[in-house]
């Protein structure tokens, strides 16, 4: 038995301030359990037994709903009053002020960089932005219509082979210069995946550009001597990537913490967070937003459309979160980027006239205001991409791109935690119990 555990039921006096009674109904019982930092330790529950065979109470929560799997301070959520902080800095300052390397850096190293400081981790990530010659021949191998997430998990991945000193988690250096690499080269490899799909040639880093204008090139570029993007294109889409930089014990960041508590390399640990986002309740939700908007065409449409999800028939994505209930603070960021990049782009899109009644709609209508139901991050995002001329396929490796910081801040901070072991729940067992194998001409 741990020491928290021991102290667990004879702590009654010292921490009567904070500590919760339990009484176990089934022998009567009592336990006092102590409360840290508005938690109680699972590992705490375990004494109460029915009798000395009992395995001890665990709790079930399917989902993490309401377990805490770890202590951070990278990121701060209230999500009933729609706050959210990384490393202290409102989320308003930082996407009005920083650029996505200096949020890249103060997420990673817990400051924001002095000029110095800056001009250095800029330089480190600029100089490591190329890829292996042998990436473009696997990425050649994809079919012409992969789906790009899917070639960046694999291609994210395939990097821990060109790295194998990235196995050496517990070395400093060692792990700076991955991040470095993961943070400079998911970029490359996204473009890389966008240009398969066109049948283009790959476009090499342009070290003179910033990490922004450098992405864009990489998407765009065709035939110029040197790619110039609009410094308004550029500069909200830099926003946008560090308003996904990180968002706390999140899905696709819970799965990086998962698979890196094996002690596995980062890439490894990183693809498995590129996969989680894939996935259309999480990052996916941008591109089926987009495809939400497409479906319903037009204004008149989205009454219809919004009884439908009334009905239960289907889901207004872009809408809800797991943790914000009462306004996501991106979803109104993106908003204005929004209006710049159409000024920028000198286009406009019906599909901003649909999003925009479906969400005054929803806003007034009692079913979305009683579930707590807002738009998210993605509600917008998927209009941006598409007026930066990207297919909807490409909306969440953006996504991917402007969340690897905040993967490698969690995963480093995993790695330095002495309280983080590898990650293995436990289960309630449902089946059947020592059965006799039955011979396969015998079964019914
Ligand atoms: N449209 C309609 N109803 C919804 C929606 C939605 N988008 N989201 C939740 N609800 C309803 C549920 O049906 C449920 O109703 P009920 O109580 O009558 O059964 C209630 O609201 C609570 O929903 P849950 O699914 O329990 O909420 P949860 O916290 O598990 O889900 C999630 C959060 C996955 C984000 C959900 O709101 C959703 O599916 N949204 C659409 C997908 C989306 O936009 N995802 C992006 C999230 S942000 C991000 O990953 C960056």
């Amino acid at each position: 038995m741990s020491e928290t555990q021991e102290s667990a039921g004879t702590t009654s006096v010292a921490t009567a301030q904070a500590s919760l009674t339990v009484v176990d109904n089934r022998t009567g019982k009592s336990y006092e359990v102590p409360i840290t930092d508005g938690t109680v330790r699972a590992m705490d529950l375990r004494q109460i037994k029915v009798d000395d065979e009992d395995f001890g109470l665990m709790t079930y929560d399917p989902a993490y709903t309401n377990t805490a799997s770890c202590r951070s301070a990278i990121t701060f959520i209230d999500g009933d009053k729609g706050i959210l902080e990384y490393r202290g800095y409102p989320i308003e300052q930082l996407a009005e002020q920083a650029t996505f390397l200096e949020v890249a850096y103060l997420l990673i190293f817990g400051e924001l960089p002095n000029r110095e400081q800056l001009d250095r981790w800029t330089h480190a990530i600029t100089t490591h932005t190329f890829v292996h010659e042998n990436v473009k021949s696997f990425v050649e191998g994809f079919r012409y219509d992969a789906h790009p997430m899917g070639m960046l998990q694999a291609s994210v991945a395939a990097l821990s082979t060109f790295y194998p000193e990235a196995k050496e988690i517990h070395d400093e250096q060692v792990r700076y210069e991955q991040i470095v690499r993961l943070i400079a080269k998911v970029p490359t490899l996204a473009a890389f995946a966008f240009r398969h799909a066109k049948g283009m040639p790959y476009v090499y880093p342009d070290n003179d550009l910033n990490y922004a204008e450098n992405f864009l090139g990489m998407l765009f570029k065709i035939a110029e001597l040197k790619y110039q993007a609009d410094p308004r294109i550029a500069k909200a889409l830099d926003v946008l990537l560090i308003l996904h930089a990180d968002h706390e014990q999140n899905c696709s960041t819970s799965a990086v913490r998962s698979v890196g508590s094996s002690q596995v390399d980062p890439y490894s640990a990183v693809a498995a967070g590129v996969g989680a986002l894939y996935g259309p309740l999480h990052g996916g939700a941008n591109q089926s937003v987009l495809e939400m908007l497409q479906r319903i065409g037009s204004v008149e449409n989205v009454p219809g459309f919004i009884e439908g999800v009334k009905a239960g028939n289907e889901r207004l994505m872009g809408f809800g979160h797991r943790v914000y209930k009462n306004f996501d603070p991106r979803a109104k960021i993106i908003k204005k980027a929004v209006d710049d990049v159409f000024e920028a782009t000198g286009t406009t899109n019906p599909l901003l006239a649909v999003a925009q009644e479906l969400e005054k709609i929803a806003l007034e209508d009692e079913y979305f205001t009683k579930r707590k139901l807002y738009p998210n991050v993605d509600f917008y995002s998927g209009l941006i991409y598409e007026a930066l001329g990207l297919p909807v396929e490409m909306f969440t490796v953006l996504f991917a791109i402007g969340r690897t910081p905040g993967w490698v801040a969690q995963w480093l901070e995993m790695v330095q935690d002495k309280e983080q072991k590898i990650a293995r729940p436990r289960q309630i067992y449902t089946g059947d119990r020592t059965r006799d194998y039955v011979p396969i001409d015998q079964r019914g």
